[in-house]
This record gives C-alpha cells, sequence and structure tokens, in this order.
C-alpha cells in the first residue's frame, strides 16, 4: 500500500504509441519520498519510454505524470535521468563530464568543478578528476554517469538499466556501492533493470511489465530489512520473492 503523504511520483494510467506502434496501454506507478523502486519487463514493452514520459521528454497520448502533486506532462527539468545508453564525452575528462549538469544551471566552471570535486571520494572516483573516460573502468564510468545525474538533481532519480554493460562481479560490486550510497544522500529512485536479482536486491518495491502493449503484471513490496549486505542474496526471504516474481514471469 503507499503512503499517500509520501507520494513524490504519480504516474496515473499512461498510454503511449508512436505511430502504430502501441507501447504503453495503461502504466500506473507511484514512487514515494526516499524509496527505491525498480520496473522490470522484457526487452521493447516500453520501459525507456516510461522513463521518457515522466522525465517530460515524450508526452504521454493519455494519463497524467504528477511530481509532488504538480502535473508534469511535457515538462522537463524537476527529475534527473541516467539514459540508457548514458556515454561520457569522450573528449572531456570525467571533472568536466560530471560539471555539465551544473553548467547548464549557471553555475561558473570553477564553482561548478568545486562542487563536483566534494563528490568524487563517494563516487569512487578520487583521483580521477583529470582522466578521460577510456581511461576508466567500466565501473567507474558508471560511477561517473551517476555523479552526473545526481549533480543534475539529487532527490529524484531515474536510473536506466545503469549496470546493464556490466560483468557480473563488478555489477554486484556497483550494486552494493549503489546501496550504501543511496543510504546517505537520500535520494527517491526509479530504477530500470532486467535482472530480478538486482531488483529485489535494491528495490522497497517492484513494478512487473508485460510485453507491449505494457501494462502492470505484477507490484512486489520487498520487506527485506535495511541496511542490506550481499548475503540477502542467498536468504529465504530473498528466494522466495523470486519464486513469486518467476510464477508471473513463465
Ligand atoms: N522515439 C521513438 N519513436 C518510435 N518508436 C520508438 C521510440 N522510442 C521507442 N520506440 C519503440 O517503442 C518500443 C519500446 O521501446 P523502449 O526503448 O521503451 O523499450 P524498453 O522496454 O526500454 O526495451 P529495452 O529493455 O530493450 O531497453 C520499441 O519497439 C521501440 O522501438
Ligand atoms: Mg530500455
Amino acid at each position: 500500500m503507499n503512503n499517500q503523504e509520501n507520494i513524490l511520483i504519480e504516474v496515473k494510467n499512461i498510454k503511449k504509441s508512436f505511430g502504430d506502434l502501441y507501447t504503453l496501454k495503461d502504466i500506473s506507478i507511484v514512487l514515494e519520498k526516499n524509496h527505491f523502486v525498480s520496473i522490470v519487463g522484457p526487452s521493447g514493452c516500453g520501459k525507456s519510454t516510461l522513463f521518457d514520459v515522466i522525465a517530460g521528454l515524450e508526452k504521454p497520448d493519455r494519463g497524467n505524470v504528477f511530481i509532488e502533486g504538480k502535473n508534469h506532462n511535457g515538462k522537463t527539468g524537476r527529475v534527473s535521468y541516467m539514459h540508457q545508453k548514458d556515454l561520457l564525452f569522450p573528449w572531456s575528462n570525467i571533472i568536466d563530464n560530471v560539471c555539465v549538469p551544473l553548467l547548464i544551471k549557471g553555475y561558473k566552471k570553477k564553482d561548478a568543478a568545486n562542487i563536483a570535486a566534494k563528490h568524487f571520494a563517494a563516487f569512487g572516483l578520487e583521483g580521477f578528476e583529470k582522466r578521460y573516460p577510456s581511461q576508466l573502468s567500466g565501473g567507474m564510468r558508471q560511477r561517473a554517469a551517476l555523479l552526473r545525474t545526481y549533480l543534475f538533481a539529487d532527490d529524484i532519480m531515474l536510473l536506466d538499466e545503469p549496470f546493464a554493460s556490466l560483468d557480473s562481479i563488478t555489477r554486484k560490486k556497483m550494486q552494493l556501492w549503489l546501496l550504501k550510497i543511496w543510504e546517505q544522500i537520500n535520494a527517491s529512485i526509479f530504477f530500470i533493470t532486467h535482472d530480478i536479482d538486482e531488483a529485489i536486491f535494491l528495490s522497497d518495491r517492484i513494478y512487473l511489465l508485460s510485453p507491449r502493449p505494457a501494462t502492470v503484471k505484477g507490484i512486489f513490496d520487498i520487506d527485506i530489512q535495511r541496511p542490506r549486505g550481499s548475503t540477502v542474496f542467498t536468504s529465504e526471504k530473498f528466494n522466495h520473492i523470486k519464486e513469486e516474481i518467476f510464477k508471473l514471469l513463465y
């Protein structure tokens, strides 16, 4: 059940087509303050499209996106958004890359660099300020992209499969890191993933979407105690939730 007072984002009955491609049929999802909510669904069902609608980059054909109670259909700028193919500019060093949102907001270059520099340690990037993306590991590049997202708007973040390209060991490390940092920054996160284990481990809630045209096929509230560590992956509760999700999936 949702706690009405804590609702930050309410996505209500969203429908979206691209020409004759019927993508989102009827999607209603909610993000509460300080919650971590995952969206899981088959490839091509419209998850990234849903984020584009929430971020205001695409207008829904029907339905509404409310952020803090206000209608945000087609309005950009309130939430930060890490795209699925979030690439850092290869020609800029890491500090310049992560400063982009601050420069857009009107900060002077030096002030932006000072603000960003404060977060390099927490994001595991200390000492790499002047390096270029090609000189970083895959995990570090993802952390740099996350830092850039965080610097755009630190309280509501949309993360579209941020770890998809990583090997499984790095991915696990990044999941543990993300939880740790999320517990410190008090952000509210919508997170897209294909990985059920990742979704359970990270989330307060999972919305399972159907194939296109997408509807919400299942809602799972994950009542695993926080802070969570790697032992969660082998716990009885974890496996039970996984079984319930698999029942709906296959
Ligand atoms: N701007 C667009 N114009 C036309 N069609 C689009 C556009 N954006 C997405 N689509 C189509 O909408 C459908 C859903 O795409 P979307 O990227 O939202 O899926 P997804 O669930 O994120 O998939 P994946 O898991 O592979 O990332 C796809 O068939 C895609 O080709
Ligand atoms: Mg996608």
